[in-house]
């Protein structure tokens, strides 16, 4: 089985979707491979793309803090993504954030899965509706059973929001929802303790 850096170093040169082409770089999963649990994002951000890591914009913050608030080191934790180069549009000089398609997603999974064998996470969460579908199939809906303990390939997994679906939201909702993200992450931080 190859290790996380091996993988990383393959990883660098995908060519597996168009998508690496106008990216910037492959920005990999990051975190120990003795990490208990792993986080599954959609796909890396403007600032992940330059960064080459990923959650660490904006939506990295909301993340970083809700983890923080439920207890839940970012050490101890491998975050990844479903889909790993940026895809995006043009306007102007700014990159603007468009979905993974399906076919993006079908293409990287190969790695999602090469992560799972090499982590072997206790826990899988999933953020936002992408990597839920990716994982639970294509009819699956967060709004219905975030927070809820599934099952994939005989360990938990628990769906919750994307945390950038709380910047997206209303500035008065913010503290709700970010509260709603750190209560899922805490049924996340039970099924370990
Ligand atoms: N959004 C994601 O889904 N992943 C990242 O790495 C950054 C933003």
């Amino acid at each position: 089985m190859e290790t996380l850096d091996e993988l990383r170093a393959e990883a660098s040169t995908c060519t597996r979707c168009p998508l690496y082409e106008p990216a910037t770089r492959t920005v990999f999963g990051e975190g120990p491979s003795t990490a208990w649990l792993m986080l599954v994002g959609e796909q890396p951000g403007d600032q992940e793309d330059r960064a080459g890591r990923p959650f660490v914009g904006p939506a990295g913050k909301v993340l970083d803090t809700a983890l923080e608030r439920a207890g839940i080191g970012r050490d101890e934790v491998y975050v990844t993504n479903a889909v790993k180069h940026f895809r995006f549009e043009r306007d102007g000089k700014r990159r603007i954030h468009k979905a993974p398609a399906v076919t993006h997603i079908r293409a990287c999974r190969p790695w999602l899965d090469a992560e799972l064998r090499a982590v072997r996470p206790d826990v899988l969460a999933t953020l936002g509706a992408t990597a839920a579908k990716a994982l639970l199939g294509s009819t699956f809906k967060v709004s219905e059973q975030r927070g809820s303990v599934l099952e994939f390939e005989n360990r938990p997994l628990v769906p919750t929001v994307h945390p950038s679906s709380i910047l997206r939201g209303p500035p008065e909702a913010r503290e709700e929802a970010t509260a709603a993200l750190v209560a899922d992450l805490l049924v996340i931080a039970d099924l370990h303790n």
